[in-house]
């Protein structure tokens, strides 16, 4: 390949061509185990509709606050999370490439978890075709997925085979390939939640209003100072920001879109995948017994129950893990991206050299939390395993204080000038009032909330 692309950012650099291609691709970040995993597992374990609440403020106050920053910097600097830190900073003594290297790293401990719940959803695409995982008893769908997170050579054997797959997509750079397959991925796996949100809603009209009501009618006694960081945590998560890859994602981003239309639109749509997995997944737990606290399992053992009372479930089984497995490819990519381009552009390593070592690293730290149910269950710093404690520490430390100081720099340092000659296209788009809105949230809100939120949440007053 051409190293002088890696080498040399301001060379070459690709642009997503349409406004649909660099939505579209960017949404492809974001959307992810994220909607499907992570955002009913978290909601179920924190009492459900006040969580709810909390986290779509904390997407509105926070997250994309932070979100319009990271990308409005990146399309101005067109370059990597670091290297656009170092040139929107006019002081030049002032360390704010800090924001990238910490990004950088907050991938490792991202990947090193998420890596694990894809390998699950791998396998599960197999496990649908064998059959035998379509039941509706949660002692048989629950004890199919003990088996495999309980045995260590198949928990690291799909880990490996998902950052093996990873590599090769990264190097052969495939990114022409990777915003095709985004363009038709995504609407696929939006009309498939909705099939199965169908199903589960109409399995038994009892459960039904359980789940819907445990979704959508609020008990705010369940909210504790914790429950609001994790909350905080899944919205950084969720779009994607707090650690650079947004920055890079809107360097390819054209100068002529409007940025702060389409991130609204974005956020949206996560949202709403999000909201119809909750669907699919909530009624579910009531008409046959699960619990909705079940934590990172509740998507394999609940899932596989509402396909099997479902006519041609295997099938839809099948292509539900399927296109999951691409929403969880393309969140990867923007995910392993972040340190291969530090490292390929800093380093002067050629993109392969780059890819090697940032997924051997990846499959040394990953390893332990593959293990974390099987050989490492008893290893547990700080009282959580580091399947959960890698989870814990970039969702709910890391993307926060990469975001409170993205926040920061961007309302106090950048500078209001600068902000609003990004965001109206230097002057083309007529939006100065929501401009204006958006700086005072930036300035005042955003950083105050993640500060509060952060220092309460891990129990410092
Ligand atoms: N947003 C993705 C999801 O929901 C995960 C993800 C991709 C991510 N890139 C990220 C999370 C950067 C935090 C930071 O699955």
């Amino acid at each position: 390949m051409d190293t002088s692309i890696a080498k040399n950012v301001s060379v070459n650099r690709g642009v997503f061509t349409t406004t649909l291609g660099a939505v579209v691709a960017t949404l492809g970040s974001a959307v992810g185990l994220g909607n499907i995993w992570k955002f009913p597992y978290v909601t179920g374990e924190n009492g459900g509709a006040a969580f709810l609440i909390v986290y779509v403020a904390c997407t509105l106050l926070v997250g994309l606050p932070v979100m319009i920053a990271e990308i409005t910097m990146g399309r101005k600097a067109r370059a990597n999370a670091v290297t656009t830190m170092e040139r929107v900073t006019e002081n030049r003594k002032q360390p704010w490439w800090l924001i990238g290297a910490l990004g950088a790293t907050a991938a490792f401990v991202i990947m090193a978890f998420y890596s694990e719940v894809a390998g699950w959803v791998y396998a599960y695409v197999f496990k649908a075709f064998g059959g035998e995982v379509l039941s509706t008893n949660p002692e048989v769908t629950g004890k199919i997925f003990g088996d495999l997170v309980s045995d260590p050579v198949q928990s690291l054997l799909w880990q490996w085979i998902v950052l093996i797959l990873m590599s090769v997509i990264i190097v052969l750079g495939v990114t022409k390939g990777i915003e095709r397959a985004t363009k038709f991925m995504i609407p696929s796996l939006f009309v498939m939640v909705l099939i199965v949100a169908a199903r589960s809603l109409t399995l038994d009209g009892g459960a039904t209003a359980q789940g819907l009501s445990f979704l959508f009618k609020p008990d705010f006694s369940k909210i504790t100072a914790e429950a609001v960081l994790v909350a905080m945590g899944l919205a950084f998560f969720k779009l994607s920001v707090g650690m650079g890859c947004m920055i890079t994602y809107g360097s390819y981003w054209q100068s002529d879109q409007n940025i702060p239309v389409k991130t609204t639109l974005i956020m949206f749509s996560d949202l709403i995948v999000s909201l119809l997995a909750g669907l699919a997944i909530f009624p579910a737990v009531y008409a046959f017994g699960f619990e909705p606290s079940a934590g990172p399992s509740l998507l394999f053992i609940t899932i596989p129950a509402v396909f099997a009372s479902m006519p041609m479930g295997q099938l839809f089984m099948v292509l539900f893990f399927i296109l999951t497995a691409f929403a969880a490819n393309g969140a990867m990519l923007s995910l392993i991206e972040v340190p291969v381009a530090f490292l390929s552009e800093r380093f002067n390593l050629t993109r392969l050299k780059a890819t090697l070592l940032t997924t051997g690293l990846l499959a040394l730290t990953g390893s332990t939390a593959a293990l974390s149910s099987s050989t490492l269950a008893n290893f547990k710093p700080f009282g959580k395993t580091m399947f959960d404690l890698f989870d814990y520490l970039s969702s709910n430390i890391m993307l926060p204080v990469g975001g409170l100081f993205i926040a920061i720099f961007v309302g106090w340092v950048w500078g209001r000038k600068n902000l609003e000659a990004e965001l109206s296209n230097q002057g083309a788009l007529q939006n100065k009032g929501l401009v204006s809105a958006f700086y005072f949230v930036l300035r005042f809100i955003t950083p105050v909330l993640v500060v509060v939120i952060l220092l309460s949440g891990l129990g410092v007053f």
